[in-house]
């Protein structure tokens, strides 16, 4: 772990998350090409990329679903063991590009899961339901239902998962992963399927996470989210990294347009001045464009959770 002091004496951020050359080969596919990335405690950082990039691939390898071919990931100075339930347990908390709750269980269960981690009962105690169980089973129902209300949900508790509208399913898998008490967490496409209002929403609800001392990496394609939220923002293209900065630098970085409309930079076709729907302005628009009020600025076709989280 590095920590740094200001000018002032006061102390700095502390890098929370540090993946060195992280490389995801599948057979002859590299997903993910010697990406580095840090998030530092207070940060919010945004992980970008055209579909196929290697985001979710990159996200597996911080969370131990899948064994980087090359690299290595710390959380807080230690190297991350390789398997989800204790990289959990060391603080990296997550939810899925594809929802994965228990549909048949109630709000508040799904939630009490995510609290395993970090009960120390077992199996005995859990059986003979002694007082020690008693007492932690009060604790964590409590503590579920304090996420419940952090997250909007807490009329919602005994509803089952399944009935819950999509938008909640989402703010329900965020309040199962921060259960866990994470330290980091990742967020991958929080608003896909979300309307304009859940997505302000979450917007908000990720700031409220941020100032509770939670550090958050989060994959999303509405640009007009990631640049109001992010502090720095790094964008993947066919596996590699190919930018990183301030939300400012990457939506001029004209690369990152042009790999979202899937052109070549030095190939883009030169502009025709007659035409004046065939200028760069207008396709920067829709793909980085935070000041419109247009929901659909995101760029197209990423709403829906398809494919698995593999
Ligand atoms: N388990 C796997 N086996 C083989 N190929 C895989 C596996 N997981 C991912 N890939 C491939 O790795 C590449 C990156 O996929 P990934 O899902 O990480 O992209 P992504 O950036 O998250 O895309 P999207 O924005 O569509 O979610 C794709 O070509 C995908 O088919
Ligand atoms: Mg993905």
């Amino acid at each position: 772990m590095s920590t740094t002091a200001t000018a002032t004496g006061a102390p700095a951020a502390t890098t929370v998350l540090n993946a060195t050359d992280v490389t995801m080969r599948f057979g002859g596919l590299t997903a993910v090409r010697s990406v580095g990335l840090t998030v530092d405690s207070g940060e919010i950082v945004g992980l970008i990329g055209p579909n196929g990039a290697g985001k979710t691939t990159f996200f597996n390898c911080l969370t131990g679903l899948y064994v980087p071919t090359e690299g290595r990931v710390t959380y807080k100075g230690t190297v991350l063991p390789p398997k989800p339930h204790l990289v959990t347990k060391a603080g990296i908390a997550r939810t899925f590009q594809n929802i994965r709750l228990f549909a048949n269980m109630t709000v508040l269960e799904n939630v009490l899961i995510g609290r395993h981690t970090r009960t120390k009962e077992g199996l005995w105690s859990a059986i003979l339901r002694g007082p020690g169980f008693r007492k932690a089973e009060a604790a964590s129902r409590e503590r579920a239902m304090e996420l419940l209300e952090f997250t909007g949900l807490q009329d919602k508790a005994d509803h089952l998962a399944r009935n819950l509208p999509y938008g909640e399913q989402r703010k329900l898998e965020i309040a199962r992963a921060l259960a866990s008490d994470p330290g980091l967490l990742l967020l991958d496409e929080p608003t896909a399927g979300m309307n304009p209002q859940e997505t302000r929403a979450t917007e908000e609800l990720v700031f409220a996470i941020r100032d509770q001392g939670i550090a958050v990496l989060v994959i999303e394609h509405d640009m007009r989210f990631i640049f109001n939220l992010c502090d720095r923002v790094a964008c993947l293209v066919q596996g590699e990294k190919l930018v990183e900065g301030t939300p400012e630098v990457v939506q001029a970085d004209e690369r990152v347009v042009a790999a979202y409309l899937g052109t070549p930079y030095e190939e883009a076709p030169a502009k025709d001045p007659a035409d004046p729907a065939d200028t760069a302005t207008d396709s920067t628009r829709s793909t980085t464009d935070t000041t419109s009020t247009d929901d659909t600025a995101a760029p197209a076709a990423h709403d829906t959770p398809d494919g698995d989280d593999r």
